[in-house]
């Protein structure tokens, strides 16, 4: 018997929070459309009242997916519900998420609320969200540093006024695995009514840990993971996809869960979403990484060509990555080159295709290769050329 756990993609709303990662709405959509056919069972698209950008990008991305809920952000007030209910009710499936602190430290120093004022508030958001969908999820902001009956209290009443997802969010990245499944299992066992919703989390990377809380709260109860492509979010990132995935994947035998990615699609996700982030994946990240089934060492060498699974616990291909290096020079056509960056994750529209090809000629004509990283550097500022 496995069980399923929901990926809730936040790369376009906390991911873009990364310094230096906003995205123009063109540029959200067509990461959107990418993010579909990796298939997450939640995209949060945007944060709708922050700026008309933003509400603009999520009401594109609404009316495009078929498949996927599609989630906008809010504080628990009216107005920011609206605005988010203004952005995604076009959606086949919208989804209301909002979103209140509940440690003390932020009810003292940023909100100046009384506890008792912010259960009214979370009570009367939730409420009026769930007058506009079926489908809201509440996340307690700094819920691992919030008092654990406070919390209980808060998500029961929060469930009570209509909520189906409780996110409990780990937002400064403080918990350690231990205590973060402690933690699940006594918000799973003292909230009111827990069975008619689902706990997620949502882990900051601050200590390193976020994939590792997050598994940690998995195997507690956990059912939703919320999480971004690259890990990219806010200060230190958030949990990264492919980590969860395929550590779920990895370790079926340990953790009998699955999940509805399409795990070929994480690679040329993860190189689309740096592309238009301008975030660079580190060589030796899990997964993605330039390094990340690379074999240095003899020995290893040795070992791989005898058998892969000596040194490797997943295949490349698994993840998208591909492992046949075809060299391409001056001789190459138009073919081969759309047929290699697709290995290299790149699927580009007939016209990016034209833009890449003609710098590609310039390149081969003064290089006897293309290497890799020369393409990426032309995709790059080909596709950017395109897109503006
Ligand atoms: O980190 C956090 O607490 C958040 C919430 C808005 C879910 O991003
Ligand atoms: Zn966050």
């Amino acid at each position: 018997m496995t069980d399923r756990v929901y990926i809730f993609d936040t790369t376009l709303r906390d991911g873009e929070q990364s310094p230096g990662a906003s995205m123009n709405a063109q540029e959200k959509l067509r990461l959107a459309v990418q993010l579909e056919k990796l298939g997450v069972d939640t995209l949060e698209a945007g944060f709708p009242a922050a700026s008309e950008g933003d509400f603009d990008a999520v009401s594109q991305i609404a009316r495009r997916l078929t498949r996927t809920e599609v989630a906008g952000l809010c504080r628990a007030n009216k107005n920011d519900i609206d605005r988010a209910w203004g952005a995604v009710q076009h959606a086949r499936k919208p989804k209301i998420h909002t979103f209140i602190a509940t440690s003390d430290i932020h009810l003292e120093y940023k909100l100046k609320m009384t506890r008792d004022e912010v259960l009214r508030a979370t009570t009367d958001a939730v409420r009026y969200a769930a007058s506009l969908t079926d489908r809201v999820e509440f996340s307690a902001e700094d819920g691992s540093r919030s008092d654990r009956d406070f919390l209980c209290k808060i998500f029961g009443a929060a469930i009570e006024a209509g909520a189906t997802v409780l996110n409990l969010p780990d937002t400064v990245g403080y918990a350690i695995p231990s205590e973060f499944a402690e933690m699940v299992r006594y918000v799973m066992a003292h909230t009111p009514n827990m069975h008619k919703a689902i706990l997620s989390v949502h882990c900051h990377n601050d200590l390193g840990l976020a994939t590792a809380n997050t598994l940690a709260a998995i195997s507690a109860g956990a059912r939703q993971a919320e999480v971004t492509i690259n890990g990219i979010g806010e200060r230190a990132g958030n949990t990264s996809l492919e980590e969860v995935v395929m550590a779920l994947r990895t370790r079926q035998n340990y953790m009998p869960m699955t999940t509805g990615i399409q795990t070929e699609h994480i690679y040329p996700t993860s190189r689309l979403v740096s592309m238009i982030t301008g975030i660079i994946v580190q060589p030796n990240k899990a997964i993605v990484g330039a390094n990340a089934f690379a074999h240095e060492a003899g020995i290893h060498q040795d070992g791989v060509l005898k058998n892969p699974m000596t040194y490797e616990i997943m295949k490349p291909e698994t993840v998208g990555v591909n492992t046949n290096k075809l060299v391409l020079g001056k001789h190459s056509g138009r073919h081969a080159l759309r047929s290699h960056l697709k290995e290299m994750g790149y699927e580009l529209s007939d016209e990016e295709l034209k833009t890449v090809f003609t710098r590609f000629k310039e390149v081969a004509d003064k290089k006897k290769h293309v290497m890799d990283e020369d393409l990426e550097m032309i995709v790059t500022e080909g596709i950017l050329r395109t897109t503006d």
